[in-house]
């Protein structure tokens, strides 16, 4: 003998309000992941350095140093903007290039190349580095930070700032 349930219309609507209140929890978190799987991957993306284009250096001169402007995208948070940096790009005798950061790794101030005596100077303090970024007189102890570089052609493009030990 076969059995045949049949609800009553309040039964199958409380039946109902259960799966939807069920539901709701897995709803809610469908909709974080989603959140957060939009946010990583977007992290991820942004936290990939980006090459900024340095300009053309096939017109520098060996062993004198020209500072370069150049434009960079900046992460800041959601938002990509445009950065404008430079660098302090020498040349050597057997054409290998050298990007410094343009702070004194002292305590960040703005350094000059002085061509009379072939040193970055360093106004705040006193700091004094040799071509090669080495400090030649303190207080900074440590030598000028340098940028990755690759050359497509006679175009310069930096990235990240090299670990200490890298150089
Ligand atoms: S910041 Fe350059 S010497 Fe102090």
């Amino acid at each position: 003998m076969r059995k045949t349930t049949t609800d009553s219309p309040g039964i199958i609507r409380r039946k109902l309000m259960i799966q939807a209140i069920c539901a709701i929890p897995a709803v809610i978190g469908g909709t974080l992941s989603a959140f957060a799987g939009t946010y990583l991957c977007a992290r991820r993306r942004v936290a990939g350095f980006e090459w900024a284009d340095a300009g053309d250096v096939s017109l520098m001169r060996d062993r004198t140093p020209a500072q370069i402007r150049f434009t960079r995208a900046v992460a800041d948070g959601w938002k990509v903007r445009a950065e404008q940096c430079s660098a302090w790009v020498t040349i050597d005798e057997h054409r290998n290039v050298t990007a410094f950061a343009p702070q004194c790794t002292h305590l960040g101030c703005a350094y000059n190349w002085q061509a009379e005596k072939k040193q970055f100077v360093c106004p705040c303090h006193g700091s004094k580095f040799n071509v090669r970024g080495d400090v030649i007189e303190g207080p900074a102890s440590r030598p000028l930070d340098r940028y990755s570089i690759k050359l497509e052609g006679n175009r310069l493009w930096l990235g990240p700032l090299k670990d200490t030990e890298d150089v």
